[in-house]
């Protein structure tokens, strides 16, 4: 019956599907919201509340009154206390092969423009699998415990560090009077399988894996139950520090031991690749020895003046990589394969999986990318799977490598039924029925409904509110489909504006929030502030909220750290206009400022210029403009900085550094650097071999200096 569309259903299945959904989904509700353990994605979540609500839709009379759409629970955990990070919790790249591990040391190497005899030490270490936790210590004293949350505000979790035994409460030694400690929470093998079967005896929830297990016993009300637990933690990182005590990465492993903390015994020290690599081999082989989970092993380069210098990519240290084992493999079978639709009209194929443990997790979905995959043909036009298509009861090969999205990487022939049939991708948008297309050259199918797509108009409000954008807490998944789905245009949210004026529209509405069952008066108040506090944001982010094509975060910032200003980017946007393809002409000035931003390219800026080129864009936009007002962008670290706001062009070869670490440092201090010179560029950094940008700025009268007379002008001389 789950595979049948609504559309199918005669009254009779439609009853029964209703009954069924309302006790998955209440179950679901149960596992997320109380147990802290889901066993879906949040994506197979709304697939089902969305089944829910089209047959509620076609079938009214049929609506049971304990229906999921009767309900909206709380998403965000309310139990602790929220803290935010001073120094965000970052994540880290990851490595798959060993070239990857190849191209990370050589490309550290090239950012440090290090000569061939120059040596380079990186540190190794296993990648726990666990959570990771912050504490700071002031004078000494454990005064706060953080989960890592979102990386930038985590929970609250002091009473429960404080139970365990691998973390000091006072440290020992000479301690700098301010640091955050940080590293990972774990259980063991033995302590696990025991919790287990205790839970096992007293019919309680057992965890599908040490991780889980770790996580769900330190977000425990009661810390006298996490003491039960026995977690463990080993130190490997930092937050705040009001004095480094050590100057490489293993003097701070050894500073961490001295003050009374557990570091990984398996942590070296390698000068290449190759030494890496080894390494990674000889902690596979001990993986199974091992009394806790790892899934890969850390590299990190050593000194920490070094480490400095490389800095971050967007969210990640380009100092650290993390190899990770390779993934785990299972067969199961593939019992339907649905369509979902995205924010930007994407058709994506879903896997419906029976149901399979694969590393200790049940897996029941997994990603089919799109309508090429299925057939056997990949990104670039390639042959994939011997080019063995994938149908509806096949047995497939899944695979899941740490966190990502299971994928489905081959299917056994010999077994596939006979009846199976090819799959046929809908030419037709499952949400709206409008029709979905390929562009040529692209791999992916997209609805043309555009605006009166109801699946792509609730994507992007989802994508407005989360957590890189808007970030509105209480504006969670299933509350954005309540509100998007709700009948009362005094309660309904379909667009962006929407937010901001349903505390206006709810003050003559009949139907008020608060008498909703889920809300009632406080969470209607907490969400109000919620919205009301987002009135002002930073551009950068308010631009990324727009959901342009091809602006993500990192683009949303580039922008806003070239313009500033919202109203001077909107400007631009608006006038820019784009050469015609093959005209041989080029863009008006608009268009050429915008695409000499560094990192902005053609595609973007196009984008850009088509969406400010929508109407209905522009409307939208005017009356979210009337209701939210973004901050001008402040570029960072201002303090007495040189070179702070000023546009920088870096031409010609570099001795001391390579182009990317000049830029990355030019950054840092403040300035925005430009791909080519024009009138607004400030300054031209020229090296030998500078050619025609040296020209240019000539002739604009731009002010020109050298590589030392940069490093002069920085106050790093002596760099
Ligand atoms: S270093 C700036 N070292 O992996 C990066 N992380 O993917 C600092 N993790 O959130 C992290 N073992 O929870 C580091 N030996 C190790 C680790 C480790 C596990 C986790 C950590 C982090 C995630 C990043």
């Amino acid at each position: 019956m789950q595979d049948i569309s609504v559309d199918d259903l005669t009254a009779e299945q439609a009853k029964q599907e209703l009954e069924r959904l309302a006790k998955e989904i209440a179950h679901h509700d149960y596992l997320y919201n109380t147990k802290d353990q889901p066993e879906i994605s949040d994506g197979e979540y709304d697939a089902l509340r969305r089944r829910n609500n089209a047959i509620e839709q076609r079938f009214p009379e049929l609506i049971r009154p304990d229906s999921p759409s009767r309900k909206v629970g709380a998403t965000v955990s309310e139990k602790f206390e929220k803290v935010r990070h001073r120094i965000p919790m970052l994540s880290l790249d990851n490595a798959f092969s060993d070239q990857d591990v190849y191209d990370f040391v050589d490309r550290i190497r090239r950012f440090l423009r290090l000569k061939d005899n120059d040596e380079l030490d990186i540190s190794a270490e296993p990648k726990i699998d666990g959570l990771s936790l912050s504490l700071r210590y002031e004078n000494g004293k454990l005064v706060t415990a953080a989960t890592r949350g979102d990386g930038t505000v985590g929970e609250n979790v002091t009473a429960n560090a404080l139970t365990i035994s691998d973390i000091p409460h006072v440290l020992k030694g000479n301690y700098p009077d301010l640091i955050e400690v940080r590293g990972e929470c774990y259980m063991a093998h033995a302590d696990f399988q025991a919790l287990n079967e205790r839970h096992e005896a007293e019919h309680k929830q057992v965890f599908a894996n040490p991780r889980n297990a770790a996580a769900g016993s330190l977000r425990q009300l009661d810390a006298s139950i996490t003491a039960r637990r026995k977690l463990k933690y080993f130190a490997y990182a930092w937050g705040e520090v009001s004095r480094m005590p050590a100057d490489t990465q293993l003097g701070m492993m050894d500073v961490f031991r001295s003050y009374g903390f557990t570091v990984n015994p398996l942590t070296k020290l390698f000068h290449s690749a190759e030494g890496l690599l080894k390494h990674f081999h000889a902690i596979e082989e001990q993986r199974a020895d091992l009394d806790y989970d790892i899934d890969g092993v850390v590299y990190k380069v050593n000194d920490l003046a070094l480490q400095q210098r490389l800095g971050f990519i967007s969210r990640s240290p380009r100092w650290a990589i993390a190899h990770k084992f390779p993934a785990e493999r299972a067969m199961t079978i593939l019992r339907a394969i649905d369509i979902q639709v995205g924010r930007t009209g994407a058709l994506t194929p879903v896997a419906r999986l029976e149901p399979i443990t694969v590393g200790g997790v049940v897996i029941t979905n997994a990603t089919l990318h799109n309508e090429d995959y299925i057939k056997g043909i990949g990104n670039k036009g390639e042959t994939i799977r011997d080019g063995k298509d994938i149908r509806v009861g096949d047995t497939v090969v899944i695979q899941r490598a740490g966190d990502v999205i299971p994928q489905i990487v081959d299917i056994v022939e010999e077994r596939r039924p006979k009846t199976a049939e090819p799959f046929i991708f809908p030419h037709i948008c499952p949400a709206c029925g409008s029709h979905a297309v390929r562009e040529e050259g692209e791999a992916v199918r997209r609805c043309t409904g555009g605006l009166i797509c109801p699946a792509q108009a609730m994507e992007r409000i989802r994508h407005f509110v989360s957590r890189n954008a808007f970030d509105i807490e209480g504006l969670g998944e299933k509350q954005v489909e309540f509100f998007f789905d709700a009948k009362d245009e005094n309660l309904a949210i379909r667009s962006p504006v929407d937010i901001f004026t349903l505390e206006a529209r709810q003050k003559g509405a009949l139907s008020k929030l608060e008498n909703i069952e889920g809300f009632g008066r406080t969470s209607v108040h907490k969400l109000y502030d919620a919205i009301n506090a987002r009135r002002q944001i930073p551009l950068s982010r308010f631009l990324f909220a727009l959901g342009i094509r091809h602006v993500g975060e990192v683009n949303a910032r580039r922008l806003a750290r070239a313009y500033k200003n919202y109203k001077a980017f909107e400007e631009v946007a608006l006038a820019a206009r784009y050469p015609e393809e093959n005209s041989g002409e080029s863009g008006n000035d608009a268009w050429n400022e915008l695409t000499n931003i560094e990192g902005i390219g053609f595609i973007v800026a196009e984008a850009v210029v088509d969406f400010y080129g929508e109407e209905h864009n522009r409307n939208i936009l005017q009356a979210l403009l009337a209701e939210v007002t973004p901050l001008d962008e402040v570029l960072p670290v201002t303090d007495g900085s040189p070179v702070q706001g000023k546009t920088i062009v870096f031409t010609g070869s570099l001795e001391r550094m390579s182009r990317d670490e000049a830029k990355a440092m030019a950054e840092r201090l403040g300035a925005k650097t430009a791909a080519s010179v024009s009138k607004k560029t400030d300054l031209v950094v020229a090296g030998p071999g500078a050619g025609s940008k040296l020209t240019k700025a000539q002739e604009l009268g731009v002010q020109i200096i050298d590589e030392d007379q940069w490093f002069k002008l920085i106050g790093e001389e002596n760099a």
